[in-house]
């Protein structure tokens, strides 16, 4: 061939090659910025997310009669399984008399019960109730990174919430609270996570949360029942709170959903001081915020977190430990602003 021809080949095959990289490279932004969803690899995550539980706010204060209502306690007499029915709820209730610190089973966990943060035995609306758990577990949870069952899951509670010890998975005790809270969810169909289950999604602030601010909120409209130590007040036997502590060696550990900032100040807004609730709230979202960056600056019990999220692209937005798959801070994880955490994640994805 002549060498003239030989470069005229040449060139036209960079050239083909060069079009067709144009191509391939222009349809990928074309697709990043119109949103279109390539499919992705794995399943990955599946908790409610911010946005399913905002839907569901939304639609329960246009059509209360979309929210949940758990089944009536009065029909578990019916139940073939009534005795541990009672039982799983009476642990509920009063988890400090059987397995606190003076519990007449097991000495096993701080005094609280798990009632203090799922109000009513788990029942009330935005109160963190147990509406969806039967219709959800086992499912796969991105803090261990495994699928985990409500055995697994009432232990992450007894080892951060309570700060306490796991509890033996084959024990009457455990038997209980699984059927207890199976039987509290119940009516909903699998898979479906109802409207007004789980916690409150307080509207993020422009700014961040604010300790200062929160000090005053706490002294205001807290102090009179969880102390101005925060330490609560213990009932006159010992054997669990009158008034639940927020911070201290007895209150729940920095693993606990509550030390996130967004847990915290959902189930405050919809919940406290006692008497509020979704529908009424006391606080305004400002001061929900800054009471919880108060509350979950005060010292507490620690938890060896090594082995938590081992995908760190899955840690949430306010998870306040390193490492992070972004450029924010701990400090910005921690108290936000969370707006632009959002917006580089969404981005990201
Ligand atoms: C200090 C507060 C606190 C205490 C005490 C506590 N929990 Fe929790 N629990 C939480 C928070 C926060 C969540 C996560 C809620 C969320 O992110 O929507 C949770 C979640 C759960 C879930 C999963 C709910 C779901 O829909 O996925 C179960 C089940 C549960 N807790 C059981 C228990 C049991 C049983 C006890 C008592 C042994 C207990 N908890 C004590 C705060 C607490
Ligand atoms: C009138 C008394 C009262 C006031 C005021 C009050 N609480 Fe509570 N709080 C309670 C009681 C009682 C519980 C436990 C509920 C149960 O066990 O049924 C509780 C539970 C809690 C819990 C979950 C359990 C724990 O100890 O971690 C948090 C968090 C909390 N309150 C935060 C607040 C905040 C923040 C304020 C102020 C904005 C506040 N509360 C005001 C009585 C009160």
């Amino acid at each position: 061939m002549q060498p003239f021809l030989k470069l005229i080949v040449l060139v036209h095959a960079l050239l083909s090659l060069a079009v067709a990289l144009i191509a391939v490279v222009g349809l990928l932004f074309f697709l990043s910025v119109s949103g279109v969803q390539l499919p992705s690899l794995s399943k990955g995550e599946q908790e409610a997310t911010a946005l399913e539980v905002e839907l569901s706010v939304v639609k329960a204060l246009v059509d209360p009669a979309s929210l949940w209502h758990a089944p009536d306690f009065a029909l578990i007499d019916q139940e073939p399984n009534s005795e541990d029915l009672h039982y799983g709820k009476e642990l509920v209730v009063n988890t400090a008399e059987y397995l606190g610190p003076k519990g007449k089973v097991l000495a096993m966990s701080n005094g609280m019960n798990c009632q203090n943060c799922h109000l009513k035995a788990g029942t009330v609306p935005f109160g963190n109730n147990y509406g969806a758990v039967a219709a959800t577990y086992p499912k796969f949870r991105a803090r261990s990174g495994t699928e985990e069952d409500i055995q697994k899951r009432i232990n992450d509670c007894f080892e951060r919430s309570l700060n306490g010890k796991a509890l033996e998975r084959n024990s009457k005790e455990m038997k209980a609270m699984v059927a207890y809270i199976n039987w509290v969810g119940k009516d909903v169909p699998k898979g479906e996570i109802p409207a007004g289950s789980g916690i409150y999604e307080v509207p993020l602030l422009d700014r961040a949360a604010d300790p200062a601010k929160g000090k005053i909120v706490y002294e205001n409209q807290c102090a009179s029942c969880h102390q101005a130590g925060g330490k609560g007040m213990a009932k006159a036997d010992g054997s669990g709170y009158v008034y639940p502590p927020l911070w201290g060696e007895a209150s729940y550990n920095h693993g606990a959903g509550l030390y996130r900032i967004t847990r915290f100040a959902g189930y405050v807004k919809a919940n406290m001081p006692l008497g509020a609730t979704f529908e009424s709230p006391i606080l305004s979202d400002e001061d929900a915020w800054d009471v919880a960056a108060y509350v979950n600056s005060m010292e507490r019990p620690k938890k060896d977190l090594s082995k938590d999220w081992p995908d760190i692209s899955k840690k949430p937005m306010d998870h306040p430990f390193g490492p992070f798959s972004d450029e924010f801070t701990e400090e910005q994880h921690k108290f936000g602003p969370f707006k632009p955490i959002k917006a580089a994640k969404s981005s990201s994805k």
